[in-house]
């Protein structure tokens, strides 16, 4: 019988307990897995979200950015919605049916599915495709790689109006500045770094492309619609489009990661958090507020610059309470940190917020990965997933051996440097798994929150936190 390649969802037994370092929580022997169709990389981006409309189900989301789209002859990428409540094997592909999206010429080898995030249950979805190419009307720059997110609701649809649905950073308002300057805005590719900003106003997006590779961050009202709110802010300044308003030098490519916390230079107050994984030669990550006399400038407030050389410091960045402070943590990946002539590769810098203050000065605790594993590639808030009144992380090592996630328990401390547990596939034909993690929602209704891990081999893998009763 000829295999028909479709997704498929299988209840597989792991025997993994020799990797477990502890017993600890999440179900290594009942794994929900999803598989994609062979080289679209589905699972490159995973989001857990909670659907509320048209009816209560709890689905888990999967970015496939080189899958073809439904017309089955062009490399679109396709966002996939996997219903975990339904028994059925299919994941369905979100269908962006707008004219918009099928006529488009840039929509060719896009990436759709870069990056899929939900904004929480019943709320919004974002999914990015930052290699979009806008049509351009200058001969000499036939192409322009600005990259562009499509804003879906509860529903997975895109709404009425397309200014709402369809969010492009890098616009005819800055491509007309190009003329000055073609690396300024041409090669935005928006949306690699994507959040909902915690403040549930607005929409973070990283543009690393912008202004020679430095980078910004845009923010955006989600509530655009209506002509008293606010208008999408920027790094260096959409009125001045001022470049040296960004404190970071050329290349260092802001806005790879994105992230926001209401309690970390102050509480109640929207912070964004930026990986830059190029910056000062090491990696940086900024500190970004609303500016409150620019009414179109995201101010730098400062930057914490990685340790080591080329460690990519950035990569990715998770905002969450490690201690039960009442204040937010920062956990920074640096997935190429190196010591020299040691075994380790990779690290995660966990910065214990000193109530807002001297973050420049706060020393990080580390977390190390296995030489050359990549460890500190993802790094993911997963909630409280032990219950114990303290935020968990989750650390993706692709390139341990076929990849590991390691995961670590907050503490009164901060964080407990050793994991209290470490998944592996276990499964001869996936490799990089690790490298996408979501988390922090219950998906199964016993109170402790799961688990979503993707690869690049097609495959997701989804664990349960398996209560024991002993
Ligand atoms: C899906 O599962 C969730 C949690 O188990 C449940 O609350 C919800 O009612 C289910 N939805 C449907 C449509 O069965
Ligand atoms: C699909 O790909 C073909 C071949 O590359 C191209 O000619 C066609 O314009 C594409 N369709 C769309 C809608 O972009
Ligand atoms: C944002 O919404 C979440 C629920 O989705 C809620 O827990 C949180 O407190 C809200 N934050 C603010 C600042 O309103
Ligand atoms: C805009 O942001 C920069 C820092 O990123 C800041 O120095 C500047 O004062 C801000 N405001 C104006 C009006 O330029």
């Amino acid at each position: 019988m000829a295999k028909h390649w479709c997704m498929v969802t299988l209840w597989i037994v792991y025997d993994l307990l020799v990797l477990n370092v502890v017993a600890f929580n999440l179900d290594t022997q009942n794994v929900l897995l999803k598989q994609g169709d062979p080289g679209t990389l589905f699972g490159f981006s995973v989001a857990f979200h909670q659907q509320l409309s048209p009816a209560r189900r709890n689905l888990l989301l999967v970015g496939a950015p080189r899958a073809k789209h439904q017309n089955q002859v062009n490399v679109t990428g396709v966002v996939y919605s996997c219903d975990l409540n339904s028994t059925s094997d299919r994941c369905q592909p979100i269908e962006f049916n707008n004219k918009e999206f099928l006529t488009s010429k840039g929509i060719n080898n896009q990436w759709m599915g870069v990056k899929v995030t939900s904004q929480g249950p019943g709320k919004n979805v974002l999914a990015c495709a930052h290699r979009y190419q806008e049509g351009s009307s200058s001969r000499y720059v036939p192409h322009v790689l600005t990259g562009q997110c499509y804003l879906l609701r509860d529903d997975l649809r895109v709404g009425e109006e397309e200014r709402r649905w369809r969010r492009v950073v890098c616009d005819f308002e800055h491509l007309s500045r190009r003329q000055k300057d073609h690396e300024w805005f041409a090669y935005c590719q928006q949306g690699h770094g994507a959040s909902f900003a915690k403040d549930n106003t607005s929409l973070l997006i990283g543009a690393p492309g912008a202004y020679q590779w430095k980078g910004i961050v845009r923010m955006e009202r989600l509530d655009d619609l209506d002509f008293d709110s606010e208008e999408p802010r920027e790094t260096g300044d959409i009125e001045q489009f001022n470049h040296k308003l960004i404190p970071l030098q050329r290349n260092s490519y802001l806005g790879f990661s994105v992230d926001s916390g209401m309690a970390l230079l102050k509480q109640g107050e929207l912070t964004i958090v930026s990986g830059a994984p190029r910056g000062g030669y090491s990696g940086q990550v900024a500190f970004l507020k609303t500016d409150p006399v620019a009414r179109r400038n995201l101010s730098v407030e400062l930057v914490l610059s990685g340790p080591g050389l080329a460690s990519s410091f950035g990569y990715d960045v998770a905002v969450l309470d490690l201690n039960n402070d009442g204040w937010e943590d920062l956990a920074v990946g640096a997935p190429e940190f190196f010591v020299k002539d040691s075994m380790i590769g990779g690290a995660v810098f966990i910065f214990i917020n000193t109530k807002g203050k001297h973050w420049e000065k706060i020393v990080p605790i580390e977390l190390h990965g296995n030489k050359e594993s990549m460890f500190g590639l993802a790094v993911e808030n997963i909630g409280d997933i032990n219950r114990d009144g303290y935020g968990d992380i989750a650390v993706g090592a692709p390139y341990d051996d076929s990849g590991r996630v390691y995961l670590y328990c907050g503490s009164p401390e901060g964080i407990n440097r050793k994991p209290a547990q470490i998944l592996s596939p276990g499964l001869k034909t996936v490799n990089l798994f690790g490298y996408s993690l979501s988390g922090n929602l219950d998906m199964d209704n016993n109170q402790y929150p799961d688990l979503a891990v993707g690869s690049l081999s097609d495959h997701v893998f989804i664990f349960r936190y398996i209560v024991n009763i002993l």
